[in-house]
């Protein structure tokens, strides 16, 4: 029998009396999958003739050793064993039922000669490459129609040497889009945990049209200057934890993304149960966390707490644009601190670019039930820039219980919102006054609203279900 693989152990204590009143406790780990980590069978790297002096390119090497795997996945599965060294690589594919383990001092090394990353297919909802026309190099670790892929290990490296790409990136000499250092695409169960990954091309961690990811205890690193070089982006992919994480990079520390424009809007595959929690990092040009600009599959459901974002741009993020289309809802975010954030919270709907001109500028994102709770931030520049859409007015925004010692003289500014506050510092803006019943004050309405639509009290809740 198929056990079914719930992530996290999430109690939600509704008391019923009138209204709802609710709290949440999320347990502290996200919930792993039985332990499969146990692999019957394993195989070193070594044995299929890698070299790992850093210079020697091991692509057939890993090519070699997985497709010799491929043979255990019905026993159970394999572990592919990185021992320390310098391994360089061009993109390789992963299988279902592996473990791709890397020792302590292992540094997987991407190559950097961009044929070493073969061009493949643009993802259906983005329609093209995020960057350019057409198709997009293939991230140096990738897996397509997986179930059960461990990436893993002792604090072993996975390097993309990302420098190369920026440099192209920046002289405008690429012919197709960056690739990004991992990617899934179409895969469920799946675990990257207890290691580091620097120098990504272009995103790190790409889960794309993927359900029941963990991210676990990985260091993300890049320079804060280098071009998108996100950490991890969940896309069009449900039931994600991510947890334990310490990501610095130069643009987006997470993005939660469904697709762009009329191609995310006809794919119409959301992010969905997106669990975030004890967070670190930094970054000075992008959000700590970011929903979109790409959300036209539309984002719900989005659960992240005890964040600590220092010497930043921006802490919270929701990114959109006319002709973006889908919605973002039921975000609840709480017990953020924040040391040196120019913007704490930003809503901004003027991101371009588009896919193309055959976009609907009259596809209106929605946007609703936005919560967030529980900041407290020393030496922010601005509290709040929330800019909602004219005709297209984001609400249902809530925030509470935030303590910003700002240093501009206009800390909130907002246009087309509409929504509530309570013991919020500096105060906010006029249209986030509106008042609620008092007994919602704790938790805001939205996810009372939410848990009133979902037609079932006990357990109706999303937080329930995981
Ligand atoms: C809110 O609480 C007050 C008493 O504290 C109660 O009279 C009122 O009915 C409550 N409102 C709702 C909507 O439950
Ligand atoms: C996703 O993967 C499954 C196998 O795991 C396959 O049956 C299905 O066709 C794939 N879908 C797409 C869109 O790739
Ligand atoms: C994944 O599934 C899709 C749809 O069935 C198929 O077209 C594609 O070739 C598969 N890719 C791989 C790598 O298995
Ligand atoms: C995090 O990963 C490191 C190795 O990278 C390991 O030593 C440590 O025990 C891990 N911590 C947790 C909580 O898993
Ligand atoms: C793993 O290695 C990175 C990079 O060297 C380091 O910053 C991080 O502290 C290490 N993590 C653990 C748990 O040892
Ligand atoms: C990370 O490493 C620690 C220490 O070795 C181990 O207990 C834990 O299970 C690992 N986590 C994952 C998700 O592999
Ligand atoms: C910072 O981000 C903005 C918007 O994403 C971009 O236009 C700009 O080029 C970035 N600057 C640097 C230095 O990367
Ligand atoms: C809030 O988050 C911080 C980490 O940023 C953590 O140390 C603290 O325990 C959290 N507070 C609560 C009440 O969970
Ligand atoms: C508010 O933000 C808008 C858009 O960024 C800007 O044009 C305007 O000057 C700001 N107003 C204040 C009072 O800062």
């Amino acid at each position: 029998m198929k056990r079914s693989f719930s992530l996290v152990d999430v109690l939600l204590v509704l008391a019923f009396c009138g209204h709802i009143a609710w709290t949440v406790k999320a347990s502290s780990q996200c919930k792993q999958a039985l332990s499969r980590e146990i692999r019957p069978h394993s195989v070193a790297i070594t044995e299929f003739g890698a070299v790992g002096d850093g210079v020697t390119l091991n692509t057939k090497a890993f090519q070699n050793a997985i497709f010799y795997l491929n043979s255990f996945s019905d026993k159970g599965g394999a572990k592919l064993f990185v021992p320390a060294g310098r391994w360089l690589t061009g993109s390789f594919d992963l299988i279902s039922h592996l473990t791709l383990w890397l020792d302590k001092d292992a540094v997987i090394l991407g190559s950097d000669n961009p044929d070493d990353w073969p061009v493949v297919d643009p993802l259906p909802s983005y329609g093209r490459g995020v960057e350019l026309p057409g198709g997009r190099h293939r991230s140096l670790i990738y897996g397509r129609n997986l179930t059960d892929v461990i990436i893993t290990g002792d604090n072993g490296t996975i390097d993309g040497q990302g420098s190369v790409w920026w440099n192209w990136f920046k002289r405008k000499t690429l012919d197709y889009t960056r690739p990004h250092l991992v990617e899934l695409m179409n895969s469920t169960g799946v675990v990257i945990s207890n290691l580091t990954f620097s120098n990504s091309p272009f995103w790190t961690i790409h889960p794309v049209y993927c359900s029941h990811v963990i991210v676990q205890n990985v260091t993300i690193l890049a320079p804060l200057d280098s071009p998108n070089t996100d950490g991890i982006n969940p896309d069009s992919s449900n039931d994600v934890c991510i947890e334990d994480c310490y990501i610095s990079t130069g643009d987006d520390l997470i993005a939660i993304k469904s697709g762009w424009d009329e191609y995310g809007i006809s794919f119409a595959r959301p992010s969905t149960n997106i669990i975030i929690r004890r967070l670190i990092g930094h970054n000075r040009n992008g959000s700590g966390i970011a929903i979109g600009s790409e959300m036209s599959g539309g984002v719900s459901e989005v659960y992240a707490e005890n964040l600590y974002f220092f010497d930043s741009s921006t802490a919270i993020t929701i990114k959109t644009a006319r002709g973006r289309g889908g919605y973002v809802r039921n975000i609840y975010i709480l017990n953020v601190t924040l040391v040196g954030v120019d913007t704490a919270i930003r809503f901004d709907s003027t991101f371009s670019p588009h896919p193309d001109d055959f976009y609907d500028p009259n596809a209106l994102p929605v946007i609703e039930r936005i919560t967030i709770k529980d900041v407290i931030g020393n030496n922010i520049k601005v509290a709040g820039l929330l800019e909602g859409i004219e005709g297209d007015t984001f609400h249902h925004v809530c925030l509470l219980n935030i303590a910003l010692t700002v240093t501009s003289g206009s800390p909130w500014n907002c246009s087309y919102i509409q929504g509530y506050s309570a013991m919020v510092s500096p105060e906010t803006c006029e249209p986030l006054k509106e008042s609620i019943y008092p007994n919602h004050s704790s938790d805001c309405y939205h996810l009372s609203n939410h848990l009133r639509s979902s037609g079932n009290q006990n357990k109706g809740s999303w937080l329930h279900s995981w």
